[in-house]
């Protein structure tokens, strides 16, 4: 089976699901000597089949799938109508009605299936844990299952499930926590200290991410006990990524100062730019999917619109750092 410890650069292309992972990213950070990854979240099946054999012909090296495991959380009604009824100022703005907020899995099953299938050497799962029958059925077809933690108790729990890595995630990333459970709110802890007590807990190999901006991260996660560190933002301005034009104009524009931790957009912290809609939004319940779903012609016309002030561009704390240039002179800076 894959191990983290196998890699010529110990870089992992961190999953971005929105746009930014590609195939052609995934394979140019595997092909660089690191691992990529498809982000098969928000995608059709059909969608992340094609991305599969999109990779297949562009590398030959270990390539991860990172999935969003369902959670059947029910939001409090009260506090999502009101949520909603908040946003139509934003939406009439934008031309545009506000979405309905709804539950799904993502096409969990089929994507699974998929993955079964196409036997990728990793695949990670976030938002949660899988059952200890998914991460086994991954295990023994050959595929390395990684579960993406927060803290120590969540790696406890990961490992007790049958997770074969973990995917260690600090406070400083980009996008959306990891923590298991989106009721809690995510841990200020440093990424080192997090890493020092998952490592005291498990012996399984650790990737580790959030925040990083340069090869000194790198060093400094590597010698805090990391196996590999996980980069997302730093290759958002990556020649081969998909990040949409607005998105990449404001990373590489420096208009923002910093970035905020917020549920505004999805019902799960994440974090982003602080623009004004993160600013003015900071009452959000928790509730993913459903204000994912009740946001996403807001999000999609903002993107459009080119309105930095309402779009969710999410970027870890090391954004000003993020270049663009081809993924593997990224990847070789990195390592
Ligand atoms: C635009 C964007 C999209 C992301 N999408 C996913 C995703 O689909 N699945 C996932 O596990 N993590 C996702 N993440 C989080 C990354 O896996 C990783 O934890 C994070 O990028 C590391 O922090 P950094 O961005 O500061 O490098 C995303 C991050 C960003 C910036």
């Amino acid at each position: 089976m894959f191990d983290f410890r196998d890699l010529d650069r110990p870089i992992i292309g961190a999953p971005m699901a929105g746009g930014p992972s590609t195939p052609e990213l995934a394979a140019a950070v595997t092909n660089a000597g690191g691992l990529g990854f498809l982000a098969a979240g928000y995608r059709t099946p059909e969608d992340l089949a094609a991305q599969l054999s999109a990779v297949s012909a562009l590398t030959g090296g270990p390539i991860g799938v990172n999935l969003f495991v369902p959670d059947a959380f029910q939001p409090d009604p009260a506090l999502l109508d009101a949520y909603v009824a908040s946003l139509r100022p934003e939406t009439e703005a934008l031309g545009v009605e506000v979405g309905q907020p709804r539950y799904d899995d993502d096409g969990w099953d089929a994507k699974l299936s998929l993955v079964l299938d196409a036997r990728p050497a990793a695949v990670s799962f976030t938002f949660g844990c899988p059952d200890s029958q998914v991460l086994k059925r991954m295990a023994d077809a050959g595929i390395l299952p990684i579960v993406t933690v927060t803290t120590s108790a969540e790696a406890e729990f990961a490992v007790a499930a049958g997770a074969r890595a973990l995917a260690v995630q600090g406070p400083g990333a980009g996008g959306h926590r990891g923590t298991l459970d989106q009721r809690s709110v995510p841990t200020d802890d440093r990424l080192e200290d997090t890493l020092a007590a998952v490592r005291s807990v498990t012996a399984v190999p650790l990737a580790a991410g959030g925040g990083v901006s340069g090869p000194s991260d790198v060093v400094r996660l590597r010698g805090a006990g990391a196996d590999a560190v996980q980069v997302g933002t730093a290759l958002l301005l990556a020649d081969e990524a998909g990040t949409n034009p607005l998105h990449r104009a404001v990373l590489a524009g420096g208009q923002f100062a910093g970035t905020s931790l917020t549920r505004a957009y999805t019902g799960r912290y994440a974090r982003g730019l602080t623009n004004r809609f993160i600013l003015e939004h900071s009452d959000a319940p928790a509730g993913y999917p459903h204000l994912h779903y009740a946001t996403a012609p807001l999000r999609k016309a903002a993107v459009a619109q080119g309105n930095a002030d309402v779009a969710h561009l999410w970027a870890g704390t090391g954004f000003a750092s993020a270049r663009p240039e081809p993924a593997a002179k990224i990847v070789e800076a990195l390592a």
